[in-house]
């Protein structure tokens, strides 16, 4: 059986897998030769909001042949305090596989272990890794094999979005830097783990330097509201703008996960100049979310 916890455990094999199916299932939207998930149920359990993978993930289950439930985690027994550990063995006698939207990393990891049924992680305070696959095959459908390129995280380097695209530099070949504050940077326990060519900088300028492409992502993630001013505070600077992306290679790309605080880690005139991207980025959750999909449950 296999999961998406984390882009850490997946293989370069499994990585190219999936980029490779996500580009069969865009190409052949709206007449998909088959139903992979036909007959199964599918629940997403979400703790927190979301409006793009919410939608695609729906919306691509139900493509691909799946019945989909949407479960808010405060609707169900799971947010009354019922444990994560029953609430898995409930579902997992009944489901085919879940979608699961979270805070604690261990809590996807401990639903995937008892519930038995394979399990996506949709988003937790440690990993986006639905995201990051989407990115690198919105990166590659634009400019080819992201291998040997260099791609610049600017922005709160410390949360789940730079921590996915760490993991997959090693396994891609690619070089990561990550421009960010000292307290916003990630911890050196999981650069030793990744291994791969990943710089972590305070140096904004010298990290976006002849970049292919230019990514950032909220200063303040879902559940760390209370933190909000103090973050606007220390990452105020670390934004992508006209004059930092002049530094990067000509005809770099711009990508944002979204959503997007206009002023804060993008400005406005930047994030207009390169919607086209972004708007595609989003788009592209839908079809590498099937490819996650079909690989998940075969
Ligand atoms: N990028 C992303 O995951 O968006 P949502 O929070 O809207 O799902
Ligand atoms: N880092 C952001 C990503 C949103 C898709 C958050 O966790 O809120």
């Amino acid at each position: 059986m296999k999961h998406l916890l984390s882009l850490e455990k997946l293989s370069a094999a499994d990585f190219l897998k999936i980029l490779r199916d996500a580009k069969i299932f865009k190409a052949e939207r709206g007449a998909h030769r088959t139903s992979p998930l036909a007959g199964q149920t599918w629940a997403l359990i979400f703790s927190k909001s979301s409006t793009r993978t919410r939608v695609s993930f729906e919306t691509g289950l139900r493509e691909l042949g799946a019945n989909v439930m949407f479960l808010n985690a405060n609707d169900i027994q799971l947010g009354r305090g019922e444990p994560i550990e029953d609430t898995a063995r409930v579902l997992g006698r009944m489901i085919y596989g879940a979608v699961i939207r979270t805070y604690a990393q261990s809590d996807v990891e401990t639903f995937a272990e008892f519930a038995k049924i394979p399990t996506i992680n949709a988003l937790t305070d440690a990993e986006h890794p639905c995201q990051i696959l989407t990115d690198i095959f919105t990166f590659e459908e634009k400019r080819g094999p992201i291998a040997g390129k260099v791609v610049t995280f600017v922005g709160d380097g410390a949360c789940n979005v730079p921590v996915s695209w760490i993991f997959a530099a090693a396994r891609l070949g690619f070089e990561l830097r990550i421009a960010a504050p000292k307290q916003f940077q990630p911890s050196a326990e999981i650069l030793r783990r990744a291994g791969g060519k990943v710089v972590v900088t305070e140096d904004l300028q010298a990290a976006a330097t002849g970049a292919d492409l230019l990514y950032t992502d909220v200063w303040v993630s879902m559940g760390k509201e209370a933190e909000a001013a103090e973050r606007i505070r220390v990452l105020g600077g670390y934004q992508i703008n006209a004059a930092l992306v002049q530094l990067a290679k000509p005809g770099a790309l711009v990508m944002h996960c979204l959503p997007a605080y206009r002023g804060k880690e993008i400005d406005a005139e930047t994030f207009e100049a390169h919607a086209d991207t972004i708007f595609t980025q989003a788009e592209n959750r839908l079809h590498t979310q099937k490819a996650i999909l079909n690989w998940c449950a075969a």
